[in-house]
């Protein structure tokens, strides 16, 4: 076999076996074109092989280096087309990853629509000059009810209203209801443990968890949040009262808000009324409010001769669901996400 012809057969089998390689279309039909091609038993680069003993000596070296050069560019071919087809590519990469998928978000966690409710409220409120205060949400009779002018024989203190604690009677392993600490049923406790420790002037808010067992409709929990707000000083009236609950109304609901005092019956206040404020075409209860008893302060050592003041309490998850169109208290506590992430 001359030179020339060895060097034309090897450039057409070159140009048939990578084209046969690049035009595969799976794993199987590429594999056959391997054995066509470079099969170690019959394959044409085989026969190929075979014919370089009939080309002269002096040529030989020419074609063997040509061999060489088919060899390594048919097999580059080859492993292309192998890559490809088994999906990975050169670098690695995973091919079942798109990068123009958009990406999986991170969930972030954020802050509950009550605790958001309770920083937007203290906010308003502070803006007012009144500053927060604590109290505990286990409390003492003292405070959640004799301080705030509830005698013994009231039906607010009736067991079934409350969430009284069994303690153990010091002495004996019993557990008993004593009747003595309970879960606070109101803010009102922390007015009284305000007033024990500070002398007028004062202008505080307090906002936390009151328990009453309520069985949980739309609209009652067992467990809610009220802010307590307690203002003292000489010649409070309840004008001032009506003004601070209007500017924070509005403040809290919009511009549009009108507020009304409906006459009603608190032991610790005197004269009492229910606070509703017309937002969005109706009026609706948020609390209670009115001026602070002559016997509360008594019970705290002011003296209701110096003193007067003002003190109201309003349901937080309330004014919370009035302002994002929550209609069922429930869903707030109900710890599901679809919900929670919406705020
Ligand atoms: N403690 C009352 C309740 O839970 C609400 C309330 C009414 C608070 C009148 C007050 C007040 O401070 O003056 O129903």
């Amino acid at each position: 076999m001359s030179l020339q012809d060895f060097l034309s057969t090897l450039d057409g089998l070159e140009e048939e076996a990578s084209s046969a390689f690049q035009n595969a279309s799976d794993t199987d039909s590429l594999e056959v074109a391997r054995v066509r091609y470079l099969g170690q038993k019959s394959g044409a680069l085989r026969d190929v092989q075979k014919r370089m003993g009939s080309i002269d000596k002096a040529d030989r070296k020419a074609a063997g280096m040509r061999l060489n050069q088919f060899k390594s560019n048919v097999q580059g071919t080859f492993e292309t087309a192998k890559e490809r087809l088994s999906g990975v590519d050169s670098a690695g990469a995973d091919p079942t990853f798109d990068p123009s998928l958009p990406g999986l978000r991170p969930t972030v966690g954020h802050i509950h629509p009550v605790t958001q409710t309770i920083t937007h409220l203290m906010e308003i409120m502070g803006r007012m000059g009144f500053e927060a205060a604590e109290g505990p949400e286990v409390e003492d009779p003292w405070h959640n009810f004799v301080a705030l002018n509830i005698p013994e024989d009231h039906p607010a203190r009736d067991p079934l209203d409350n969430f009284y604690l069994a303690t153990a009677k010091s002495g004996s392993g019993d557990r008993t209801l004593e009747g003595s600490q309970l879960l606070r049923s109101q803010t009102s406790t922390v007015q009284i443990r305000v007033m024990e420790n500070k002398q007028p002037p004062v202008r505080v808010i307090s906002l936390g968890r009151v328990y009453r067992p309520d069985a949980p409709d739309a609209t009652h929990f067992p467990m809610f949040h009220q802010m307590e707000g307690l203002l003292v000083d000489k010649h409070v009236t309840m004008a001032n009262l009506k003004t601070v609950l209007r500017v924070f109304a509005t403040n809290y609901l919009g511009d549009d808000v009108e507020i009304r005092f409906r006459p009603s019956f608190f032991p610790f206040t005197e004269p009492s009324v229910e606070v509703d404020f017309y937002w969005n075409g109706a009026w609706i209860e948020f609390g209670g409010a009115g001026m602070v008893d002559p016997a509360v302060f008594e019970a705290v050592g002011y003296d209701p001769e110096v003193y007067s003041g003002f003190a109201f309490g309003l349901g937080v998850e309330r004014l919370c669901m009035r302002r994002h169109g929550i209609t069922d208290i429930r869903d707030l506590y109900s710890g599901d996400l679809r919900f929670l992430q919406q705020f």
